[in-house]
């Protein structure tokens, strides 16, 4: 389980960041008191524009920044108390940070895979499963600068399940890719959430969600704005789709303010 109790993150920019971003104020807030809960055998979507939060969040579970305030429990272990655990438990894949360059998917699994204490009998299954699934073998020894834009994404997304995750934490797992490759990846998330594994994602693809998500929890300028399956968001918007509601919910919000 995935519990997030009232987290907040403000960043301090330096005077490009103020000036990139048009404002005299040295604080962003990027996630505003955000709370959410996701369990086991559910894939919960983190849906929202650009600029959201969805990755700070992200980044925060998976323990890579510091929570300014709040708590974040990952499968009963507090992120900042307990980050090793954490990590142990989890599988995350980043959309900013990309495997090395000069090394090889192969290269990078079995790295990753000692790195997770992976026994070698089972890392060379989990290898060869993962390898087949994504259609990676054939491009297993080649460096990771040389491979396509995809090919990358699915070796990134081999490498982060190399220790089989309980809890799986993917931010924008089909960003760069068709739909072919797209396909195989939501599915295999869906495969993970039948074998009883939390999945958490971030995606701003209206019909991803729609498709892929059991719960959606839409988050603008850091806060969540409505959660729910996609029937009850429908049916509380009054809307017929995702993108109605979405925008229905947006205008409700930056109307308040
Ligand atoms: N390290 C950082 N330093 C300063 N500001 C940051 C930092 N990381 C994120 N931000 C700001 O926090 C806000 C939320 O960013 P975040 O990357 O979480 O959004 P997102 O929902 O993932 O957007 P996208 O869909 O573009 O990936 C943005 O305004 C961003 O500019
Ligand atoms: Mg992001």
């Amino acid at each position: 389980m995935i519990e997030i109790n009232n987290l907040t993150k403000i960043f301090t920019l330096n005077k490009k960041q103020m000036k990139e971003s048009k404002t005299k104020s040295s604080k962003k807030v990027a996630v505003d008191n955000l709370s959410l809960t996701a369990h086991k055998g559910e894939i919960y979507g983190l849906l929202g524009p650009n600029g959201a939060g969805k990755t700070t969040t992200l980044r925060c579970i998976s323990t890579i920044i510091k929570p300014t305030s709040g708590e974040i429990y990952v499968a009963g272990h507090e992120v900042q108390k307990e980050a090793e655990k954490v990590r142990n438990s989890i599988g995350f894949l980043t959309s900013d940070i990309k495997l090395d360059p000069q090394f090889s998917p192969d290269y990078m699994f079995n790295f990753f895979g000692r790195l997770h204490n992976v026994p070698k009998e089972q890392l060379k299954q989990r290898k060869e499963e993962l390898f087949t699934y994504f259609g990676i073998t054939d491009f297993a020894h080649k460096d990771i600068k040389e491979l396509s834009t995809g090919m990358k994404q699915k070796a990134a997304i081999a490498v982060s399940l190399v220790h089989d995750p309980d809890i799986v934490i993917f931010d924008e797992p089909t960003n760069g890719l068709d739909i072919v490759t797209a396909r195989g990846v939501t599915d295999y998330l869906k495969k993970l959430r039948d074998e009883g594994k939390l999945v958490i994602i971030s995606t701003h693809i209206m019909s991803e969600a729609e498709k892929l998500c059991d719960r959606i929890g839409i988050i603008v300028d850091g806060a969540k704005i409505a959660e729910g399956t996609l029937s009850e968001i429908l049916e509380e918007t009054d809307t017929d789709d995702l993108e109605d509601a979405f925008f229905k919910i947006y205008k409700e919000k930056k109307g308040d303010e």
